[in-house]
């Protein structure tokens, strides 16, 4: 390596002079079933000096696809409940574990808490704290929480307290909107007292409203509760409680903050913001292995993910082992979509679980064929259509627009011959017949039909030198057959909850050689998306992490992105509609042993460079992104033919970090962030230093 100051001007030799300097510069068009624009290659031995890199601006070698960054989204790491939707309470429909249920105690007093709520509490508290199924609120909701109060006053209140998502936030001067079910026997009418208490030894009492009405009769019950000057914290309840003797039922106990465009029902504002602030293009939902579950009673079943959520059952995340709410239903997907400006891409059922035969093609499969084309409907229907006034009927009489439908996930792991290319078939035919206009994505390949898209998903264990090997990948990959979606894809050689540095130089590597060969590979979504960062030891259910290398971070509190957030950002915030042809020379390789394998074998390159060049055809912005995955900073010298100037300033945005261990966590949000900066002393020649460990987005202005 040859270290140089940050910015310079140097004289460069011309490109026929680095030839006969024995500088291996490829210069591939993508066209037809050609490879893409902007290849390189590593050099035969160790090089020294710059990089050497030439833009060929003077014609554009093909399209960037204008939905290449998107999110892929399904409940794993409790993303949606303990997550991204906005509900605060745990098992509210206390169908998650029976007596006791999970995440409930009995409360004697504001802030304590019983260990065994079956048994009644010492003098002078009598009472009990049971879940019955014979005081059900309606078909769905059948298990009520039973609260018996035999002793109870006013200096000696008791009740039921919820201790939320690993704790509940309370946020200064913050008003909360807190909702639930009861009835109650022996003429019992109340009042009962609906705190936010912190389980502190202070036990101290954040906000609370009271409400009395009670009767033999179910009621649904509303208030809100608004915080003073109380500082941020988490490790607090929602407390309800009596100071009189009574029986009580409950059902469906709900608490919300403030939401994402003050939605009901709503999401999180912290992380839909930094969801917004990547300017996503589209949302794949609902999974994953949370479609498919690990048996068809165990899929994501949207029919039960709509209504008020009063109608709304729940079900068993069993892929991911743990109860979904389905409060984030099919409709609040689609709010979401609507919220970022997202388009949907919705993955149906597709017959295949995890755990179970398929479902064979035909007769068999006609119910979920059925199915689909409902959900198809309740999304883009009118209110003419049966499914479209559903819509209406759940809060959206406007239908939403809808390109993609994606049959199943990853039915590759389905061995049964023949089984997806029928089922395939079965879906696509019925698909098209109706709606002839929405692109059909297949999970693996397919011999019966043709898809529009193919969504592949490369999970990369062995690290970042492993997936920059997949740099290459799509450059001399027919332009044939479907397009491509990387529909999800992960370096994961940290294995943390989000990944380091390094990830981030694997991630934006292999998210180059996307952006350069997207007239090919039109979207791509890192996966997962989210992860509860509260407690990621325990095993299974219990932890609130189910699987390591998460793109967005959080607890009860607080959210934060890491490097690999803000590589998807940088990119999606920072391209062109065109790519430009560029050759790359003298890229340094990697040292033997380093790096290298990986699941999809990779193509073998151990550079540690990685650059690709895009424009905006109507700003002339131009978009050279590098990464320079080394420890020592590297010298790039540009040169740009094909226009006719490139003004001396333009910006630089660097995400760089101390080493490739260095990342962001809830502890420490903001440690490796991008910086934008001004930069001077451009032109269509020009040398500039790379940083160690770093991804650069340079702008350029062409004229
Ligand atoms: O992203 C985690 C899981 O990885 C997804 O649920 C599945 O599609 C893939 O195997």
């Amino acid at each position: 390596m040859n270290p140089k100051s940050l910015q310079s001007n140097s004289p460069v030799p011309s490109l026929r002079a680095l030839r006969s300097l024995g500088v291996l510069t490829l210069l591939l068009l993508a066209a037809g079933s050609g490879p893409a624009a902007g290849a390189q290659e590593p050099a035969p031995s160790a090089p020294s000096g710059p990089v050497l890199l030439t833009i060929q601006a003077g014609q554009a070698a093909s399209k960037v696809s204008p939905i290449l960054y998107g999110l892929m989204t399904e409940e794993i790491n409790y993303s949606y409940d303990g997550g991204l939707y906005g509900e605060l309470v745990n098992n509210r429909t206390f169908k998650d574990g029976q007596n006791p249920p999970r995440h409930w105690t009995f409360a004697p007093q504001a802030g304590a808490s019983n260990s065994n709520p079956e048994i009644p509490h010492d003098e002078p508290y009598v009472a009990a704290m049971s879940v019955v199924t014979d005081q059900p609120l309606n078909d769905v909701l059948t298990n009520s929480l039973k609260l018996t109060a035999v002793t109870a006053t006013k200096e000696k209140p008791v009740g039921i307290a919820n201790d939320g998502f690993w704790g509940i936030p309370v946020l200064p001067n913050t008003t909360y909107r807190a909702s639930f079910y009861a009835r109650s026997e022996g003429g019992f009418t109340g009042p009962l007292t609906i705190s936010l208490v912190s389980t502190n030894s202070k036990a101290a009492v954040f906000a609370s409203a009271e409400i009395s009405g009670l009767g033999p009769n179910w009621k649904k019950f509303e208030m809100t509760l608004t915080t003073g000057a109380a500082p941020a914290s988490k490790d607090n309840q929602l407390v309800i409680s009596t100071a009189s003797p009574g029986t009580i039922y409950f059902n469906l106990v709900s608490l919300f903050p403030p939401t994402f465009n003050d939605r009901p029902n709503g999401n999180r504002k912290d992380i839909m913001q930094l969801l917004a602030d990547m300017h996503p293009s589209f949302l794949r939902f609902p999974g994953g292995n949370y479609l498919e579950g690990n048996s068809v009673a165990t899929r994501f079943n949207w029919k039960e993910t709509i209504h008020d959520i009063s109608k709304r059952p729940g079900h068993q995340d069993d892929a991911w082992g743990y109860w979904s709410s389905d409060g984030m239903g099919l409709l609040e997907f689609l709010e979401w979509c609507e919220d970022l400006h997202m388009q949907p891409v919705l993955a149906i059922y597709a017959g295949y679980s995890m755990r179970q035969p398929p479902i064979a093609a035909g007769p068999a499969l006609e119910p979920y064929v059925k199915d689909a084309l409902d959900e198809i409907e309740y999304v883009t229907g009118d209110t003419n259509t049966t499914w479209g006034a559903q819509r209406a009927a759940d809060g959206h009489p406007a239908p939403f627009k809808l390109e993609f439908v994606e049959v199943g996930n990853e039915d590759n792991f389905d061995r049964t011959p023949g089984s997806y290319d029928g089922r395939f078939a079965q879906f696509y035919d019925a698909i098209k017949a109706k709606y002839p206009k929405i692109q059909v994505i297949a999970t693996t390949r397919v011999t019966g039909r043709n898809p529009d898209v193919s969504d592949s998903h490369l999970y990369v264990g062995a690290g970042e030198a492993a997936m920059q090997g997949h740099f290459h990948d799509y450059d001399s990959r027919p332009r044939t057959g479907p397009k491509v979606f990387e529909g999800e894809w992960a370096t994961r050689g940290s294995r943390t909850s989000t990944p380091n540095m390094a990830d981030a130089l694997g991630d934006a590597a292999f998210l180059i050689g996307l952006e350069r060969n997207s007239d090919l590979v039109i979207m791509e979504s890192y996966a997962p998306l989210l992860v509860n960062v509260s407690d990621v030891r325990a095993r299974g259910g219990g932890s609130s992490q189910q699987w390591s290398t998460d793109l967005i971070g959080y607890d009860a509190l607080g959210s934060y992105g890491s490097p690999s957030y803000y590589v998807q950002k940088m990119f999606s915030l920072n391209h062109g509609d065109e790519v430009l042809a560029a050759t790359v020379a003298n890229v340094p390789a990697r040292e033997a042993g380093q790096g290298g394998g990986g699941r999809r074998g990779g193509a073998g390159g151990q550079e540690t460079v990685f650059i690709g060049v895009t424009r905006d055809s109507k700003t002339r912005a131009i978009y050279v992104k590098v990464v320079n995955s080394a420890a020592q900073p590297q010298d790039v010298h540009v040169e740009i033919e094909g226009v006719s100037a490139i003004e001396p300033a333009g910006q630089a945005t660097v995400l760089s970090a101390s080493g490739p261990d260095a990342t962001n966590s809830i502890q420490e949000p903001k440690k490796v962030v991008p910086v934008t900066t001004s930069v001077s002393g451009l032109g269509k020649s020009f040398t500039r230093a790379f940083p160690p460990f770093s991804v650069t987005v340079l702008q350029l202005q062409g004229g």
